[in-house]
């Protein structure tokens, strides 16, 4: 077979290696890609926006299977496009995409079908905007409601953080279009997990839990990121929770899309808050998490690829997902100011001491000049390490990370602590 992958992070290094290992397949493609998956993958200089030109390309090269790793072209309608020009494809349409292109949307989902989330309210004005937060009180959650690559989310702790955030959003439309409205929620304490699920329309099936540490710095401070590393499996992640995220949320989930119409064949990922009132759902996405992908991939004993063409046949319940036992934690090495402004092009070394069975390498942010490696985004490295526990785990991707460097490096030191 032949598999185009979307996007160029992380994530899509790491579903690049697990697909190169499937049986079926003996040709990849990524689009655009990244310099690490050039051993084992040929990077396409196509946007991962470009769902037109992507298409063109799947039809010329007669691609058997495109796997959508990033969450715009699926917003787009690429999963529509595709099949209805009858090409395979691997992610949801562009009506179930919904749930993560529209925060609205997936909250007034949740409320409909009674799925647990926290108190929220949809405000279309600065005005509006600014009488709900004060009725909620701090602190209080604000999000775009559109795509904003992770940086639609703001927590603000009284009201002048509050009126930063809206002016920016509603009098400077920093957001565009994403920034329309916006939806107000309900502060939630506790600790944060991500469930993954393989979902056929018919059937859906979760992945191991995974803990993504979201914040920049140490000691979970700082703006949020796209996520600086992870680690699976959840240590003490008790089975009861998972009977209750299963019964209250991931169930009821799939049953509500039933019933409204919505066909959702993907990755379905609920960004989960384990309160003292029990599981409640932050988010959904409509595809794999970076860099959950990372530590979940690496334990994954299954062909990729005949679980995701079980996804596309709705066959997944004639699938097992099988699990490595050891744990994996995911460190990520990230330019110096991300996520704010960082700079690019600075010279990567130390990759090539870097060899054993228990690691892998992922690109993000990478580019190849001369034979060389650059830095070339805010995320740039993954580094996975297997171990037969979480702080074997942790020891061997700190002393992996420890001997790669550039300028200006910076990556958390807590990450599985
Ligand atoms: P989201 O994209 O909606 O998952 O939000 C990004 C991050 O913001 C989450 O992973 C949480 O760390 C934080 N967050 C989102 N919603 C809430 C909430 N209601 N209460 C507390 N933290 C939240
Ligand atoms: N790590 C969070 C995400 O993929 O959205």
């Amino acid at each position: 077979m032949k598999v185009l992958i979307i996007g160029s992070g992380g994530r899509e290094a790491a579903i690049a290696w697990k697909i190169g290992q499937s049986a079926l397949v003996n040709e990849i493609f990524v689009a655009p890609g990244n310099a690490g998956v050039q051993p084992f993958a040929e990077c396409v200089p196509i946007a991962a926006d470009d769902i037109q030109k992507l298409m063109e390309f799947a039809e010329s090269k007669s691609i058997d299977l495109t796997v959508v790793g990033t969450e715009i072209p699926l917003v787009m309608g690429i999963a529509d496009l595709f099949e209805k020009n009858g090409l395979k494809i691997f992610g949801p349409k562009k009506k179930a995409a919904l749930l993560e292109g529209s925060k609205s949307f997936a909250k007034r989902f949740m409320k409909r079908h009674n799925i647990p989330t926290g108190e929220f309210c949809v405000c279309s004005s600065y005005d509006e905007a600014m009488k709900s937060v004060v009725a909620f009180g701090f602190p209080v959650v604000i999000k775009v409601d559109g795509l904003a690559a992770g940086k639609g989310v703001s927590i603000a702790n009284d009201q002048t953080e509050a009126e930063k955030v809206l002016k920016t959003v509603f009098l400077d439309k920093s957001f565009g279009d994403a920034g329309r409205s916006v939806v107000i929620e309900e502060f939630l304490n506790g600790r944060e997990l991500s469930m993954l699920c393989f979902v056929d329309g018919k059937t859906i099936v979760p992945m191991e839990g995974v803990r993504d540490y979201k914040r920049a710095f140490d000691g979970d401070k700082g703006p949020n990121t796209g996520g600086m590393g992870t680690l699976s499996p959840v240590e003490g992640y008790m089975p009861e929770i998972q009977k209750e995220f299963e019964d209250k949320i991931m169930f009821p989930t799939l049953k509500a899309l039933k019933e409204e119409g919505i066909d959702y064949r993907g990755v379905l990922y609920f960004g989960l808050m384990l309160t003292d009132e029990g599981v409640k759902v932050l988010e959904f996405n409509c595809r794999f998490g970076d860099p959950e992908t990372q530590v979940l991939l690496p334990r994954m004993q299954n062909d990729l690829v005949k679980v995701m063409l079980s996804v596309i046949d709705e066959k997944l319940e004639e699938q097992k997902l099988c699990w490595d036992e050891r744990s994996a934690v995911c460190v990520i090495m990230a330019s110096g100011g991300y996520p704010g402004n960082y700079e690019k092009g600075k010279r990567i070394v130390g990759l090539e001491n870097i060899e054993s069975e228990d690691l892998c390498v992922f690109h993000a942010g990478t580019q190849n000049k001369g034979g060389e490696l650059y830095t070339a985004g805010g995320r740039v490295l993954g580094i996975t390490a297997l171990g037969k526990d979480l702080n074997e785990a942790r020891e061997k991707a700190y002393q992996a990370v420890e001997q790669i460097e550039f300028e200006g490096a910076h990556y958390r030191l807590d990450i599985g602590k």
